[in-house]
C-alpha cells in the first residue's frame, strides 16, 4: 500500500512548470505586488520515508499591479538533490550543506532562503533559482531552524540550531544587514527536537519538550527519528535579549509539544506566548500525529516563576500566523489553517476580545498555510490572507486572496494555477517594497 504521505494532494509533482499571466476570478489588489512563495517536500524520486524528509520544492506566483504575471515551480537544488550527499560526510563530520530545505521559505538581508532545520539554508532568487547553500560567510556551525524571527524594532535575525549531539541546541543573532553576530549553546539536557521558538522585544522563549532524539528509530531509517518520553521535563527557557550570554531561565510546563507558535510579547513582569498545542506527539511511532492542536496561551510571571497554561479555542487548526511586522510585540489578531477530513478553514483570532472569525471553504477545498500581506504600511491593520487551496475535483490548485478583516467574505481573489500544488509546509509574501 502506498504510505499516506505519497497519495492525493500529499503525492509530489513530477515536472517544474512556468506559465504566464494566470486566469483570475475577482479582483487582485493592486497594492500587492511581489511574490508569495511557498515550500514543502516534494520527493524528486517520488518517495520519501516521511512526509518531512522529501525535498523541497518551493511554489511561487508573481502578483503585480493587479496582475497575476507568472506561476513557477522549482525544486531546490541541494547537494542532496543533485549529489545524493547526505548529512554525514565520509569522515564521519555534520555536512550541513547536504538536506532537503523543504520547510520555509524566507527573506532576510536581502537574501531568499529555502530552509529545514536539520541544514544550512539554501540562497534562492525570486525565480526559484538556487544560488547555494548560506553558511553566514562560514560563521555558521550549527543547522538552522526553517522559523527564524525577524525582530520588527531592530531588523535582527534571530534563530537556534539543534543537533543530535552536543551542544544539543544553540542560540544565533544576526544583524540587520545579515552579518552573523553571537552564537552560543543553550545547556539542555538532551537532545530534544526543537522546531520553533519564540521572540519578544526583550526576550527570545525557547521550547525544551519531551519529543528527544530516538538513536534505534535513526538506525531504523523508518522515518523521525524522535520519540516522546514521559520522563523528560518540558520546560520553557527564557533568554533576556539584552544579556544574550547570560543565563538562561527556566519555567516547568505540562508535558506538550509544540510545532509552532503564534507569538509572544512582553508585558510588565510577565511573558505571554501563544502557540499551538498538542497534548503529546510520536508518542507510538512518528509516522502520524497523536491528536490535533489547538491554541493556548502561557503567560510566564517573571517575579514568581509562575506559569499560567490556558487553552484559548477548542477548534482544531494548526500554521499559525500574524502579521510579521508585529513579531515579537503585542499583536492583537492571529490567523490559523484548519485542514482535515475533507473540510478546511482559515481562522482569524482576536487575542484582545477571545473573539474568532472563519472563512469556510466548500466541502473538499483544502487551504495550507496563510500567510499574510499588509495593505498598508500600518503593522496589525489591513491586509489579505494568502494561500494555495486544493481542488479535489478538477485536481487543481488556486491562489486564494482574502480581506483579513471580513475573512467569511467571498475571496477576493481566486487565481487558477496550471496544477496542484502538493500540501506543504510554509511562506512567503514577499513584496517588492
Ligand atoms: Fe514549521
Amino acid at each position: 500500500m502506498t504510505a499516506p504521505h505519497l497519495t492525493g494532494n500529499y503525492a509530489p509533482v513530477s515536472e517544474e512548470l512556468t506559465e504566464y499571466e494566470l486566469p483570475c476570478t475577482g479582483s487582485i489588489p493592486g497594492e500587492l505586488t511581489g511574490w508569495y512563495l511557498r515550500n514543502g517536500p516534494n520527493p524528486h524520486a517520488a518517495a520519501s520515508k516521511h512526509w518531512f524528509l522529501g525535498d523541497g520544492m518551493v511554489h511561487g506566483v508573481r502578483l503585480e499591479g493587479g496582475r497575476a504575471v507568472s506561476y513557477r515551480n522549482r525544486w531546490v537544488r541541494t547537494s542532496t538533490f543533485t549529489d545524493g550527499a547526505r548529512g554525514i560526510d565520509a569522515q564521519g563530520r555534520r555536512d550541513f550543506t547536504a538536506g532537503v530545505a523543504n520547510t520555509h521559505v524566507v527573506r532576510h538581508a536581502g537574501r531568499t532562503l529555502a530552509l529545514v532545520e536539520s541544514s544550512f539554508p539554501y540562497e534562492l532568487t525570486c525565480d526559484l533559482d538556487t544560488v547555494g547553500p548560506h553558511d553566514f560567510d562560514g560563521k555558521l556551525t550549527t543547522a538552522m531552524t526553517a522559523h527564524p524571527k525577524t525582530c520588527p524594532v531592530t531588523g535582527e535575525l534571530h534563530f537556534f540550531g539543534y543537533d543530535f549531539r552536543e551542544p544539543y541546541l544553540t542560540y544565533h543573532r544576526a544583524g540587520a544587514d545579515g552579518t552573523l553576530e553571537l552564537s552560543r549553546p543553550i545547556d539542555v539536557p538532551a537532545a530534544t527536537m526543537h522546531h520553533d521558538f519564540a521572540l519578544t522585544a526583550k526576550h527570545v522563549v525557547f521550547l525544551d519538550l519531551p519529543v528527544l532524539f530516538d538513536l534505534p528509530s535513526a538506525i531504523a531509517g523508518t522515518g523521525m527519528p524522535f520519540k516522546w518520553s514521559d520522563d523528560y521535563r518540558a520546560r520553557l527557557g527564557v533568554l533576556r535579549r539584552d544579556d544574550p550570554h547570560g543565563a538562561v531561565r527556566w519555567f516547568d510546563i505540562e508535558p506538550c509539544y509544540i510545532f509552532h507558535t503564534l507569538n509572544a510579547h512582553d508585558e510588565p513582569d510577565r511573558i505571554v506566548l501563544y502557540a499551538f498545542r498538542y497534548r503529546s506527539m510520536w508518542r507510538a511511532d512518528s509516522q502520524s500525529f497523536d491528536e490535533p492542536a489547538t491554541l493556548w496561551r502561557w503567560t510566564l510571571d517573571l517575579a514568581t516563576g509562575g506559569v499560567r497554561e490556558e487553552q484559548i479555542d477548542d477548534r482544531a487548526a494548526e500554521f499559525p500566523r500574524i502579521d510579521d511586522r508585529l513579531a515579537g510585540l503585542d499583536s492583537r489578531f492571529g490567523h490559523a489553517t484548519v485542514a482535515g477530513d475533507g473540510h478546511g478553514a482559515l481562522l482569524r483570532y482576536d487575542l484582545h476580545t477571545g473573539g474568532r472569525t472563519a472563512h469556510e471553504f466548500a466541502d473538499g477545498r483544502i487551504p495550507a498555510e496563510a500567510a499574510f500581506a499588509p495593505a498598508d504600511e500600518t503593522p496589525g491593520g489591513d491586509g489579505y490572507l494568502m494561500t494555495y487551496v486544493y481542488d479535489p475535483g478538477a485536481d487543481r490548485s488556486d491562489l486564494v486572496i482574502l480581506d483579513a478583516t471580513d475573512l467569511a467574505a467571498a475571496p477576493v481573489a481566486t487565481i487558477h494555477l496550471p496544477r496542484r500544488v502538493p500540501y506543504g509546509f510554509h511562506g512567503n509574501w514577499l513584496p517588492d517594497h
